[in-house]
């Protein structure tokens, strides 16, 4: 179904302008219909030079949506980025919002074309952007053949509930890396690499 919203930021998404999607709507009252962080220039500079560091050069987002942010990230460092999604009849429905990337879909119990994946992920970060799922999440990482996590969420005192949240809340074998936060808007984005 048409979205006035979501056709502008189509738009810019055919012009590839995703400077204009990140500085228009970062604070827009609509902007969770496709996206629920919209990082600065400077935080996916961060991203690229953790990536470089740890020496992975691709990212798997895992509840990508949209797959805007993972669309993003791409464009901006040049890093390729794939994205999985359950619920496939929601996505195939004429009700789901754009995308902005292929989608992966799994359905809740993994598919095995998604367990072969992430068992041949060695330089691949895996990354959750306001994911909500611990039971799925622990299974993702067992899977996870890499050594790079990447936690997107909000912080204690934004008040939201996220699974994981970006701090505090995986086990020991993920060491904190760096992180940085999205603008002033309690949204972080945290980089783990295993111990
Ligand atoms: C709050 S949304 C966040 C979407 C997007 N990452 C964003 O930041 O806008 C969480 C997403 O996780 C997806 N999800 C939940 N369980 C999942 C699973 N087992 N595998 C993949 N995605 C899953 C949901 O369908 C939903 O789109």
């Amino acid at each position: 179904m048409r979205d006035p919203f979501a056709d502008e930021i189509l738009d810019l998404y055919k012009e590839k302008n995703w400077k204009e999607i990140v500085e228009k709507y970062h604070d827009h009252p609509e902007r969770s219909k496709v996206l629920w962080v919209f990082p600065t220039e400077d935080n996916f500079q961060f991203l690229k030079e953790c990536l470089d560091s740890l020496a992975c050069d691709k990212i798997m987002s895992v509840g990508c949506g949209t797959g805007l942010l993972e669309w993003m990230i791409s464009e901006a460092t040049g890093i390729p980025v794939s994205g999985v999604e359950v619920d496939s009849a929601w996505w195939n429905s004429k009700y789901a919002p754009p995308t902005f990337i292929p989608l992966l879909l799994t359905s809740s119990k993994l598919d095995k074309d998604i367990i072969n994946v992430l068992q041949n992920s060695t330089n691949t970060a895996l990354t959750f952007c306001y994911f909500n799922n611990r039971p799925a999440f622990e299974d993702y990482i067992n899977f996870f053949s890499g050594t790079c996590l990447i936690i997107i969420g909000p912080g204690d005192s934004k008040g939201v509930h996220t699974d994981p949240k970006p701090f505090n809340d995986v086990s020991e074998d993920w060491l904190l890396y760096k992180w940085q936060e999205v603008r002033s808007s309690s949204d972080f984005i945290a980089v783990y690499c295993k111990k």
